[in-house]
């Protein structure tokens, strides 16, 4: 495992940093753990991560305690951390321990664990903070590909769970819409696990992979690019009536739009699903987005999920915002074709930006591949 101090300035002593530190497991999507660091690494100052899977999972100590450090992502989320969990206890493999007893000694750490944050969620709860009532909590693991634990995640949750005894009126195990998470991470040679909310983790799935049902007749899979988006930036999409969807086919965004009741006008050179072309709410402009023109205001959203160069895409979507009303929202993807995303994502925020859009939020989405997801207001 290569560990390694990410420091700024140099000469900063580590130990200053570990006056007041707090470590998390940080998850980002798969290659993008670098960008996740050195996102953290300009929000804290400094760092010390050790991979623990490579481009994806790190253990991370923050110069911070646990509550600043999400006071402070909170107020600035960051684009490439898709999910992170506090470390309350690190269990590491000794000579003789069996995976067993290692998922014993978990069982033992939530045992012990959960008395206190049980307590302070209870009193957190609205009109409940007296009465005894059960915490929902789910248990999350994960583990590496080079974990001692060489069985499933599944497999190891069922061995914790087999092997903790929380009080029923306490605690109620649950797989959805907990009040507490247990996170696990199963690394080659320790686990780490904590208890924290689900919005401390910034997702309420594990390791913020977010899974949605593939349906019958779904027609691509960036739907649920949208689908996801919905829920991460709480866009209520119903709430719109006009959309243009640039670079459309085949049509799986424009599909959501239809189902959230807009009428669509979508736009691209390429085929549209002859399904969707049945359907009364939508207009299919066979064109480059370069050739199309619109009537002033003519949308109230606007989304976009081209795959070209990505600057030259944000300039062909800012040529068309004049069709976009004034407090409409747009939804567009970046791709990172370049080497330096970060540099990449900053000039093009700052073209939008220069083109009246307020940047609501930037966020790489588990759906999203080798892009992130911008969602802007045009004011
Ligand atoms: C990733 S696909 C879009 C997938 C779509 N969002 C969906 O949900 O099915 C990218 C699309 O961008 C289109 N495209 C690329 N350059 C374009 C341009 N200049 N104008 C319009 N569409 C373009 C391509 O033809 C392609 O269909």
């Amino acid at each position: 495992m290569n560990e390694q101090w990410e420091d700024r300035p140099k000469e900063e002593p580590h130990t200053e940093m570990e006056e007041q530190s707090s470590r998390w497991i940080c998850t980002a999507n798969h290659g993008f753990s670098p960008y996740a660091q050195e996102e953290l690494r300009r929000t804290f100052g400094t760092l010390k991560s050790q991979v623990l899977e490579s481009g994806e999972v790190m253990l991370v100590t923050l110069p911070a305690s646990a509550d600043q450090v999400l006071l402070k992502l909170q107020t600035a989320p960051l684009m490439f951390l898709r999910h992170l969990f506090p470390v309350q206890a690190e269990i590491r493999l000794e000579p003789g321990d069996t995976p067993e007893g290692m998922a014993q000694k978990v069982a033992q750490f939530a045992n012990n664990g959960f008395s206190e944050p049980h307590q302070r969620i209870q009193s957190s709860l609205p009109g409940k903070e007296t009465e005894a009532v059960a915490v929902a909590v789910a248990v999350q693991v994960r583990k590496s590909g080079k974990s001692f634990w060489e069985g499933s995640a599944l497999e190891l949750k069922d061995q914790i769970e087999a092997r903790w005894n929380p009080e029923p009126e306490q605690i109620r195990l649950v797989v959805r819409d907990a009040d507490l998470v247990l996170s696990i991470y199963a690394a080659e040679e320790a686990v780490y696990a904590g208890v924290s909310t689900p919005s401390a983790n910034l997702s309420d799935w594990n390791g913020g992979a977010v899974r949605f049902q593939r349906e019958e007749g779904q027609i691509s899979r960036a739907k649920f690019k949208l689908l996801e988006a919905e829920r991460t930036f709480g866009i209520a999409f119903s709430e719109f009536s006009r959309a243009l969807d640039i670079g459309a086919a085949p049509g799986g965004w424009t599909s959501f739009l239809l189902e959230r009741g807009l009428s669509v006008t979508a736009v691209d050179p390429a085929d549209m699903n002859p399904e969707l072309l049945k359907n009364p709410n939508l207009t299919y402009i066979k064109k480059n987005a370069d050739s199309v023109a619109f009537e002033q205001n003519q949308f109230d959203l606007l989304v976009c999920d081209m795959s070209w160069s990505p600057k030259l895409t944000a300039r062909l979507v800012i040529d068309l915002l004049y069709s976009l009303v004034p407090g409409g929202t747009a939804v567009v993807t970046i791709k990172l074709l370049s080497k330096k995303p970060l540099a990449l994502i900053k000039e093009i925020q700052e073209m939008y930006t220069d083109a009246r859009m307020q940047i609501i939020q930037a966020k790489q989405l588990f759906h999203n591949r080798d892009e992130i997801t911008l969602y802007m207001i045009k004011y």
